[in-house]
């Protein structure tokens, strides 16, 4: 069945409904053009002097006791087609609480795997700043067969540098060249024990 059709009988069935501002057909053609036209893969972003090979491939980083606020992060990687990219290599590492990298060791640093659906999580504090750095951030490498090679940074939108406005303030750190790399940063648990929740999708282009 074409995507067209199933959209039909979606509508048909109760499934799918379009609002006020557009007929049925409208709008499985507008879905038909974004499906065909893609995604944009994510823009590129320095890789740091900081990175070190063979991370532990342990999703949990965060110990009882670590200084900062406790941060979960969940994504999925897609490729530009839209599909989700299964068993992708996602190299992260970030600075502590203090904006101190662990150059001898792991901490803060994990190689993750995407699952069959292209998801992946870890579990952290929140980077500190540090002096050559503007935004707080967490840098990512991810590789994939058959994938161009992404290197990346996550950022947080409720870091005190955007003041509140990252779409407009996002550029205060030189090397923040894309809004998209910006996250909302959502509070959950009580408010003896808040954990950070973002999410972080990123898309590879295809080789
Ligand atoms: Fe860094």
């Amino acid at each position: 069945m074409l995507r067209r059709d199933f959209l039909f009988r979606c509508a048909a069935l109760g499934g799918l409904r379009v609002g006020p501002s557009l007929t049925m057909a409208d709008a499985a053609r507008g879905f038909q053009q974004r499906i065909q036209s893609g995604t944009r893969e994510t823009a590129w972003n320095e890789i740091g002097p900081f990175y070190k090979r063979l991370a532990p491939e342990n999703p949990v980083m965060r110990r009882p006791g670590d200084a900062g606020l406790p941060l979960n992060v969940t994504g999925r990687i897609f490729d530009t087609r839209g599909n989700s990219v299964q068993h992708a290599k996602v190299e992260i590492w970030h600075a502590d609480h203090h904006g101190l990298y662990d150059l001898d060791g792991y901490r803060f640093r994990a190689t993750l795997n995407t699952d069959a659906e292209g998801k992946y999580r870890f579990e952290s504090v929140m980077p500190g700043h540090y002096p050559d750095r503007v935004c707080q951030h967490i840098h990512y490498v991810v590789t994939a067969p058959g994938h161009k090679p992404l290197i990346t940074q996550l950022y947080f939108a409720t870091d005190p540098v955007f003041e509140g406005h990252p779409t407009r303030n996002y550029h205060r750190d030189p090397l923040v060249v894309s809004r998209e790399l910006v996250r909302p940063v959502t509070l959950m648990g009580d408010p003896k024990e808040i954990v950070a929740e973002v999410g972080f999708e990123l898309v590879l282009e295809v080789l």
